[in-house]
Protein backbone atom coordinates (compact mmCIF):
# COMPACT_ATOMS: atom_id res chain seq x y z
CA UNK A 1 0.00 0.00 0.00
CA UNK A 2 1.36 3.48 -0.80
CA UNK A 3 2.30 5.41 2.15
CA UNK A 4 -0.17 8.09 3.37
CA UNK A 5 0.25 11.49 3.17
CA UNK A 6 -0.85 14.30 4.94
CA UNK A 7 -2.57 17.34 3.28
CA UNK A 8 -1.71 19.63 5.34
CA UNK A 9 1.86 19.40 4.32
CA UNK A 10 0.81 20.18 0.67
CA UNK A 11 -2.13 21.93 0.81
CA UNK A 12 -1.91 22.99 -3.31
CA UNK A 13 -1.82 19.34 -3.94
CA UNK A 14 -4.81 18.06 -2.18
CA UNK A 15 -6.92 20.82 -4.07
CA UNK A 16 -5.48 20.37 -7.62
CA UNK A 17 -6.59 16.66 -7.11
CA UNK A 18 -10.20 17.53 -5.61
CA UNK A 19 -10.64 20.48 -8.60
CA UNK A 20 -9.38 17.87 -11.57
CA UNK A 21 -11.48 15.95 -9.94
CA UNK A 22 -14.48 17.92 -10.17
CA UNK A 23 -14.02 19.73 -13.37
CA UNK A 24 -14.87 15.90 -14.91
CA UNK A 25 -17.74 15.61 -12.66
CA UNK A 26 -19.19 18.47 -11.84
CA UNK A 27 -23.23 18.45 -11.88
CA UNK A 28 -24.50 21.97 -13.96
CA UNK A 29 -26.81 23.27 -11.01
CA UNK A 30 -28.31 26.50 -11.72
CA UNK A 31 -26.52 28.36 -8.94
CA UNK A 32 -23.26 27.15 -10.59
CA UNK A 33 -24.31 28.48 -13.78
CA UNK A 34 -24.08 32.08 -12.10
CA UNK A 35 -22.23 34.38 -10.20
CA UNK A 36 -24.79 36.31 -8.44
CA UNK A 37 -24.63 36.64 -5.35
CA UNK A 38 -28.54 36.92 -4.26
CA UNK A 39 -29.48 34.01 -6.27
CA UNK A 40 -26.41 31.96 -4.16
CA UNK A 41 -27.73 33.56 -1.42
CA UNK A 42 -30.97 32.09 -2.19
CA UNK A 43 -29.59 28.73 -3.15
CA UNK A 44 -27.66 28.25 0.02
CA UNK A 45 -31.02 29.06 2.26
CA UNK A 46 -33.39 25.76 0.55
CA UNK A 47 -29.68 23.91 0.54
CA UNK A 48 -29.91 24.27 4.16
CA UNK A 49 -32.52 22.08 4.90
CA UNK A 50 -33.99 20.54 2.10
CA UNK A 51 -31.91 17.78 -0.60
CA UNK A 52 -30.50 19.19 -3.78
CA UNK A 53 -33.30 17.35 -5.38
CA UNK A 54 -36.06 18.48 -3.90
CA UNK A 55 -34.76 21.78 -4.78
CA UNK A 56 -34.58 21.14 -8.53
CA UNK A 57 -37.23 18.76 -9.54
CA UNK A 58 -40.06 20.81 -8.20
CA UNK A 59 -38.17 24.21 -9.76
CA UNK A 60 -38.12 26.25 -5.98
CA UNK A 61 -34.99 27.89 -7.01
CA UNK A 62 -36.02 29.14 -10.10
CA UNK A 63 -39.54 29.97 -8.93
CA UNK A 64 -38.32 31.84 -6.34
CA UNK A 65 -35.94 33.60 -8.17
CA UNK A 66 -38.27 34.73 -10.94
CA UNK A 67 -40.39 36.16 -8.20
CA UNK A 68 -37.83 37.93 -6.64
CA UNK A 69 -35.04 38.47 -9.03
CA UNK A 70 -33.20 41.01 -6.42
CA UNK A 71 -33.06 41.48 -2.85
CA UNK A 72 -36.03 44.90 -3.66
CA UNK A 73 -38.74 42.22 -4.66
CA UNK A 74 -38.36 40.41 -1.52
CA UNK A 75 -37.87 43.25 1.08
CA UNK A 76 -41.41 44.61 -0.13
CA UNK A 77 -43.20 41.58 -0.33
CA UNK A 78 -46.04 40.12 2.13
CA UNK A 79 -45.84 37.89 4.57
CA UNK A 80 -48.71 35.42 2.55
CA UNK A 81 -46.50 36.20 -0.25
CA UNK A 82 -43.44 34.84 0.78
CA UNK A 83 -44.85 31.92 2.57
CA UNK A 84 -46.32 30.59 -0.38
CA UNK A 85 -43.00 31.15 -2.62
CA UNK A 86 -41.73 29.01 -0.21
CA UNK A 87 -44.53 26.61 -0.05
CA UNK A 88 -43.29 22.60 -0.09
CA UNK A 89 -39.57 23.67 0.82
CA UNK A 90 -40.67 23.67 5.27
CA UNK A 91 -38.71 25.46 8.21
CA UNK A 92 -40.29 28.62 6.81
CA UNK A 93 -37.83 30.62 8.82
CA UNK A 94 -35.44 30.40 6.81
CA UNK A 95 -37.65 32.85 4.47
CA UNK A 96 -38.58 35.48 6.92
CA UNK A 97 -34.65 35.31 7.81
CA UNK A 98 -34.06 35.59 3.67
CA UNK A 99 -36.27 38.74 3.92
CA UNK A 100 -34.95 40.12 6.88
CA UNK A 101 -31.52 40.51 4.36
CA UNK A 102 -33.43 41.17 1.36
CA UNK A 103 -34.26 44.20 4.28
CA UNK A 104 -31.08 44.82 5.16
CA UNK A 105 -29.49 44.88 1.75
CA UNK A 106 -31.59 48.08 0.81
CA UNK A 107 -31.27 49.52 4.18
CA UNK A 108 -27.78 49.27 4.75
CA UNK A 109 -26.22 48.58 1.72
CA UNK A 110 -28.71 50.47 -0.80
CA UNK A 111 -29.86 47.23 -2.72
CA UNK A 112 -26.57 46.61 -3.93
CA UNK A 113 -25.44 43.20 -2.60
CA UNK A 114 -22.48 43.34 -0.29
CA UNK A 115 -19.12 42.90 -1.52
CA UNK A 116 -17.29 42.15 1.87
CA UNK A 117 -17.21 38.66 3.51
CA UNK A 118 -17.84 40.30 7.17
CA UNK A 119 -21.02 42.33 5.21
CA UNK A 120 -22.24 39.73 4.33
CA UNK A 121 -21.41 37.32 7.41
CA UNK A 122 -23.66 40.67 8.93
CA UNK A 123 -27.18 39.86 7.53
CA UNK A 124 -29.77 38.54 9.44
CA UNK A 125 -30.03 34.49 9.13
CA UNK A 126 -26.41 34.16 7.50
CA UNK A 127 -23.98 32.12 9.49
CA UNK A 128 -20.10 31.62 8.95
CA UNK A 129 -20.97 28.48 6.11
CA UNK A 130 -23.69 30.44 4.02
CA UNK A 131 -21.29 33.73 4.29
CA UNK A 132 -18.06 31.96 3.27
CA UNK A 133 -20.36 30.01 0.56
CA UNK A 134 -21.73 33.05 -0.58
CA UNK A 135 -18.33 35.09 -1.03
CA UNK A 136 -16.46 32.37 -2.06
CA UNK A 137 -19.02 31.38 -5.06
CA UNK A 138 -20.14 34.64 -6.08
CA UNK A 139 -16.99 36.41 -5.52
CA UNK A 140 -14.44 33.67 -6.26
CA UNK A 141 -13.25 35.28 -2.51
CA UNK A 142 -10.57 32.39 -0.47
CA UNK A 143 -13.09 32.42 2.38
CA UNK A 144 -13.49 29.03 3.89
CA UNK A 145 -16.84 26.41 4.37
CA UNK A 146 -17.76 23.99 6.83
CA UNK A 147 -21.02 22.19 6.38
CA UNK A 148 -22.13 18.78 6.49
CA UNK A 149 -19.98 17.53 3.77
CA UNK A 150 -16.58 19.26 4.82
CA UNK A 151 -17.36 18.15 8.14
CA UNK A 152 -17.65 14.55 7.47
CA UNK A 153 -14.52 15.13 4.95
CA UNK A 154 -12.29 16.88 7.19
CA UNK A 155 -13.10 14.26 10.09
CA UNK A 156 -12.33 10.98 7.80
CA UNK A 157 -8.79 12.11 6.06
CA UNK A 158 -7.34 13.75 9.66
CA UNK A 159 -9.24 10.35 11.56
CA UNK A 160 -10.83 12.65 13.88
CA UNK A 161 -12.00 10.75 16.57
CA UNK A 162 -13.40 13.82 18.48
CA UNK A 163 -16.98 14.74 18.32
CA UNK A 164 -17.36 17.36 15.41
CA UNK A 165 -20.47 19.13 17.01
CA UNK A 166 -19.08 20.67 20.24
CA UNK A 167 -17.62 23.92 20.40
CA UNK A 168 -14.16 22.56 20.20
CA UNK A 169 -14.99 19.99 17.39
CA UNK A 170 -16.21 22.85 15.00
CA UNK A 171 -13.09 24.84 16.32
CA UNK A 172 -10.81 22.26 14.77
CA UNK A 173 -12.84 21.69 11.10
CA UNK A 174 -12.68 25.42 10.68
CA UNK A 175 -8.93 25.30 11.21
CA UNK A 176 -8.63 22.47 8.69
CA UNK A 177 -11.16 24.67 6.28
CA UNK A 178 -8.68 27.61 6.87
CA UNK A 179 -5.21 25.55 6.21
CA UNK A 180 -6.41 23.86 3.12
CA UNK A 181 -8.57 26.58 1.38
CA UNK A 182 -7.57 27.31 -2.04
CA UNK A 183 -6.14 31.03 -3.17
CA UNK A 184 -5.97 29.95 -6.61
CA UNK A 185 -9.29 28.39 -7.29
CA UNK A 186 -11.68 29.27 -4.16
CA UNK A 187 -14.87 28.53 -5.98
CA UNK A 188 -13.70 25.44 -8.13
CA UNK A 189 -12.52 24.26 -4.83
CA UNK A 190 -14.82 24.79 -2.57
CA UNK A 191 -17.80 23.39 -4.93
CA UNK A 192 -15.44 20.34 -5.20
CA UNK A 193 -15.61 20.03 -1.54
CA UNK A 194 -18.82 19.61 -1.55
CA UNK A 195 -19.31 17.91 -4.34
CA UNK A 196 -16.90 15.29 -2.98
CA UNK A 197 -18.89 14.99 0.04
CA UNK A 198 -22.12 14.12 -1.86
CA UNK A 199 -20.77 11.77 -4.40
CA UNK A 200 -17.80 9.83 -2.82
CA UNK A 201 -17.22 10.57 0.64
CA UNK A 202 -20.81 9.88 1.12
CA UNK A 203 -22.62 9.40 5.05
CA UNK A 204 -23.20 5.71 4.04
CA UNK A 205 -20.69 3.56 1.81
CA UNK A 206 -18.23 6.00 0.95
CA UNK A 207 -16.53 4.90 -2.34
CA UNK A 208 -13.19 4.85 -1.16
CA UNK A 209 -11.90 2.75 -4.41
CA UNK A 210 -12.58 5.66 -6.51
CA UNK A 211 -11.39 8.74 -3.76
CA UNK A 212 -8.85 10.79 -5.52
CA UNK A 213 -7.57 12.15 -2.26
CA UNK A 214 -7.74 8.68 -0.43
CA UNK A 215 -3.83 9.22 -0.38
CA UNK A 216 -4.70 11.75 2.38
CA UNK A 217 -7.42 9.89 3.62
CA UNK A 218 -6.12 8.36 7.65
CA UNK A 219 -9.06 6.60 8.95
CA UNK A 220 -9.53 2.95 8.43
CA UNK A 221 -12.99 3.38 9.43
CA UNK A 222 -14.57 6.17 6.97
CA UNK A 223 -18.64 4.95 8.59
CA UNK A 224 -17.64 5.31 12.14
CA UNK A 225 -17.28 8.95 11.27
CA UNK A 226 -17.67 12.38 12.21
CA UNK A 227 -18.32 11.65 15.62
CA UNK A 228 -21.79 12.93 16.37
CA UNK A 229 -24.29 13.40 19.37
CA UNK A 230 -26.92 10.62 18.42
CA UNK A 231 -29.72 11.98 17.02
CA UNK A 232 -33.00 13.17 18.60
CA UNK A 233 -35.37 10.30 19.26
CA UNK A 234 -37.97 10.12 16.82
CA UNK A 235 -41.52 11.36 18.65
CA UNK A 236 -44.97 10.42 17.55
CA UNK A 237 -47.23 12.62 17.74
CA UNK A 238 -51.56 12.71 17.13
CA UNK A 239 -53.53 15.41 14.86
CA UNK A 240 -56.91 15.72 14.61
CA UNK A 241 -58.45 18.37 12.08
CA UNK A 242 -61.57 18.57 11.33
CA UNK A 243 -62.66 19.01 7.13
CA UNK A 244 -65.66 21.93 7.45
CA UNK A 245 -67.44 23.01 4.13
CA UNK A 246 -70.39 24.81 3.59
CA UNK A 247 -71.70 25.50 0.03
CA UNK A 248 -72.09 29.36 1.10
CA UNK A 249 -69.14 30.14 2.71
CA UNK A 250 -66.21 27.61 2.09
CA UNK A 251 -64.01 25.69 4.01
CA UNK A 252 -62.88 26.35 7.14
CA UNK A 253 -59.08 27.00 8.11
CA UNK A 254 -56.83 28.18 10.99
CA UNK A 255 -53.78 29.94 11.38
CA UNK A 256 -51.71 30.55 14.36
CA UNK A 257 -51.68 33.93 15.28
CA UNK A 258 -48.82 34.16 18.06
CA UNK A 259 -45.10 34.39 16.47
CA UNK A 260 -44.55 30.99 16.21
CA UNK A 261 -42.74 28.91 13.43
CA UNK A 262 -46.34 28.45 12.03
CA UNK A 263 -47.61 32.02 12.07
CA UNK A 264 -49.10 32.75 8.57
CA UNK A 265 -49.70 29.28 7.53
CA UNK A 266 -52.95 28.04 7.35
CA UNK A 267 -54.22 24.55 7.83
CA UNK A 268 -56.92 22.73 8.76
CA UNK A 269 -58.17 23.39 12.04
CA UNK A 270 -57.15 21.03 14.73
CA UNK A 271 -59.03 19.78 17.55
CA UNK A 272 -58.67 16.89 20.66
CA UNK A 273 -58.89 13.43 20.01
CA UNK A 274 -62.13 13.67 22.21
CA UNK A 275 -63.94 16.57 20.05
CA UNK A 276 -63.06 14.14 16.97
CA UNK A 277 -63.66 10.62 17.81
CA UNK A 278 -67.42 10.59 17.13
CA UNK A 279 -67.33 12.26 13.92
CA UNK A 280 -66.60 10.23 10.30
CA UNK A 281 -63.13 9.67 9.10
CA UNK A 282 -62.34 11.41 5.96
CA UNK A 283 -58.51 10.56 5.87
CA UNK A 284 -55.53 9.67 7.57
CA UNK A 285 -51.89 10.38 6.52
CA UNK A 286 -48.59 10.92 8.23
CA UNK A 287 -45.73 13.31 7.72
CA UNK A 288 -42.30 14.22 9.34
CA UNK A 289 -41.31 17.47 10.57
CA UNK A 290 -37.39 17.54 12.51
CA UNK A 291 -37.61 14.89 15.19
CA UNK A 292 -41.50 14.78 14.74
CA UNK A 293 -43.63 11.74 13.22
CA UNK A 294 -46.90 13.38 12.98
CA UNK A 295 -50.49 11.05 12.38
CA UNK A 296 -52.69 13.62 10.78
CA UNK A 297 -56.38 11.84 10.94
CA UNK A 298 -59.31 14.38 9.00
CA UNK A 299 -62.86 13.84 10.37
CA UNK A 300 -65.75 15.37 8.56
CA UNK A 301 -67.38 18.28 10.62
CA UNK A 302 -71.02 19.58 10.24
CA UNK A 303 -70.05 23.51 9.86
CA UNK A 304 -73.94 23.93 12.14
CA UNK A 305 -71.94 21.78 15.16
CA UNK A 306 -68.59 22.31 15.19
CA UNK A 307 -66.29 21.58 18.13
CA UNK A 308 -64.74 24.78 19.73
CA UNK A 309 -60.90 25.17 20.02
CA UNK A 310 -59.75 25.42 23.37
CA UNK A 311 -56.84 28.20 22.53
CA UNK A 312 -59.46 30.35 20.35
CA UNK A 313 -57.16 33.30 21.56
CA UNK A 314 -54.11 32.09 19.99
CA UNK A 315 -55.78 31.33 16.51
CA UNK A 316 -57.49 32.92 13.57
CA UNK A 317 -60.31 30.76 12.43
CA UNK A 318 -62.18 31.72 8.93
CA UNK A 319 -64.24 30.74 6.34
CA UNK A 320 -62.03 30.47 2.72
CA UNK A 321 -63.78 30.18 -0.66
CA UNK A 322 -62.33 27.22 -2.58
CA UNK A 323 -61.39 29.85 -5.75
CA UNK A 324 -58.89 31.03 -2.68
CA UNK A 325 -57.21 28.19 -1.57
CA UNK A 326 -54.54 27.97 -3.52
CA UNK A 327 -53.24 31.41 -2.79
CA UNK A 328 -53.17 30.93 0.77
CA UNK A 329 -49.71 29.60 2.47
CA UNK A 330 -50.37 26.01 4.07
CA UNK A 331 -48.24 23.35 5.01
CA UNK A 332 -47.47 21.01 2.26
CA UNK A 333 -48.95 17.94 4.44
CA UNK A 334 -52.17 20.18 4.82
CA UNK A 335 -51.98 20.98 1.47
CA UNK A 336 -51.94 17.37 -0.13
CA UNK A 337 -54.84 16.19 2.42
CA UNK A 338 -56.97 19.11 1.13
CA UNK A 339 -56.36 18.62 -2.48
CA UNK A 340 -57.36 14.85 -1.99
CA UNK A 341 -60.80 15.90 0.17
CA UNK A 342 -61.46 18.78 -2.64
CA UNK A 343 -61.36 15.87 -5.27
CA UNK A 344 -63.86 13.56 -3.80
CA UNK A 345 -65.54 16.62 -2.88
CA UNK A 346 -66.07 18.09 -5.55
N1 LIG B 1 -25.57 22.05 -0.61
C1 LIG B 1 -25.46 23.27 -0.03
N2 LIG B 1 -24.89 24.14 -0.87
C2 LIG B 1 -24.66 23.47 -2.02
C3 LIG B 1 -24.11 23.82 -3.25
N3 LIG B 1 -23.70 25.06 -3.45
N4 LIG B 1 -24.02 22.87 -4.19
C4 LIG B 1 -24.45 21.64 -3.94
N5 LIG B 1 -24.98 21.25 -2.81
C5 LIG B 1 -25.09 22.15 -1.85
Amino acid sequence: MTKKRNALDEPQKFQRALVDWFEQVAKPYPWRQTTDPWAILISEIMLQQTQVATVLNKGFFTNFLKKFPTPKELAVASEAEILSAWEGLGYYRRVRNLQKAAIAICEDHGGKFPKLHPEILNLPGVGRYTAGAVASFAYDDPQPIVDANVARIFSRIFDFKERVDTGGGTKQLWQWAEALLSNNYPRSYNSALMEHGQQTCTNKSPKCDACVISIYCHTKSPELLPIKKSAKKTVLVDEFALFAIDPNKGILLEQESSKNRRAGMWKLPLRKYQQTEALPLLLKTSYAITHHKVSLRVYQADPQRLPKADNQSELIEQWHSLTELENLPMPSPFRKALNVLLEDYI
